[in-house]
């Protein structure tokens, strides 16, 4: 069995943030809607592993190398109560849907799907043709980068029932727009504008001036004024163009302080009293 390992110091947060959610969220509309899913879409192996190394002896006496396992996403998922009515993990690498397999396995009872492939196209197979009415989910979109295309989200958002934890790699998008313009690759551009589904970050994230000297020669001075901030709030601006709601995200930093992600939520739902229910859970945890 294929062991997954990834995270740093603040993948717990972020689990432990989505975790809440799911808790909140099952036990407020439980009585309401005959069927409540939770989608996925990046789904892992069900666990974290995590390798420690040993620690000499010294002033503290010798730590052997360790091997940690905590629960991933799909794991949470599963232990939440009230339990979900219906559980789809999408995941991409063949030997971790094999894990994934071996944890429905160890569930006979509850209703779980494992379907392998791309994320984007799982869920475009598993959302448009169901009915949503009588139903609510709650859907985890958690990449390592920038694989969540903006026709995913558009057809997240049509479905007017699905509130979605969207991790944000703010790293991601950083590294792929160069701080020299020029210097931008074609597929890395396509990446970029693959992901907030337009291409005008261009003109928001860089500088344009276009000066002439003397001799008529222009110098086309290109760079990348955007911050992380400022990227975060193009995407933040972009999410809230296309969803009823969007929360403030959480911002993730990684050990040396660094920010690398941002962790949205969003809320498909049009209806007021949706909004309220779900804002009011949302903020909770995400100002906790
Ligand atoms: C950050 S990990 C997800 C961790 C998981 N949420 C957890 O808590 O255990 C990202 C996962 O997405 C998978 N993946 C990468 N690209 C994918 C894609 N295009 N579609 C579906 N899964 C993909 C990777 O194999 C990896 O398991």
């Amino acid at each position: 069995m294929s062991d997954h390992e990834f995270g740093n110091v603040s993948t717990d947060l972020k689990l432990s943030l989505v975790e809440s959610y799911l808790s909140a969220f099952s036990t407020a509309l439980r009585s309401q809607f005959s069927e409540l899913w939770y989608i996925d879409a990046f789904a892992g192996t069900g666990e974290r592993v995590i390798k420690h190394d040993a620690v000499p002896a010294g002033l503290f006496p010798e730590i052997e190398k360790r091997v940690e396992r905590r629960r991933g996403s799909a794991k949470i998922a599963l232990d939440i109560t009230p339990a979900f009515d219906r559980i789809v993990f999408m995941e991409k690498k063949r030997s971790y849907c094999k894990a994934l397999e071996a944890l429905k396995a160890q569930h006979p009872t509850r209703r779980i799907d494992v379907v392998r492939g791309d994320a984007n196209t799982a869920i475009e197979a598993e959302i448009e043709a169901v009915k949503w009415t009588g139903k609510r989910g709650v859907m985890f979109l958690d990449p390592y980068g920038m694989a969540v295309n903006w026709s995913t989200l558009e057809r997240i958002r049509a479905t007017e029932a699905i509130d979605v934890w969207y991790l944000v790699s703010l790293a991601g998008l950083f590294r792929q727009a160069t701080r020299d313009r020029t210097k931008i690759e074609e597929k890395k551009r396509a990446a970029i504008t693959r992901m907030l589904g337009t291409g005008e970050w261009e003109s928001v994230w860089y500088n344009a001036p276009i000066k002439q000297d003397l001799f008529g020669k222009v110098d086309e001075n290109l760079q990348r004024i955007a911050d992380v901030e400022a990227i975060e709030t193009f995407v933040g601006n972009r999410l809230s163009d296309l969803f009823p709601k969007v929360l403030k995200p959480k911002r993730l930093k990684n050990a040396a302080g660094l920010p690398m992600f941002s962790l949205f939520l969003a809320i498909s739902n049009p209806n007021g009293k949706a909004i309220g229910l779900a804002t009011r859970i949302g903020n909770s945890i995400l100002k906790s």
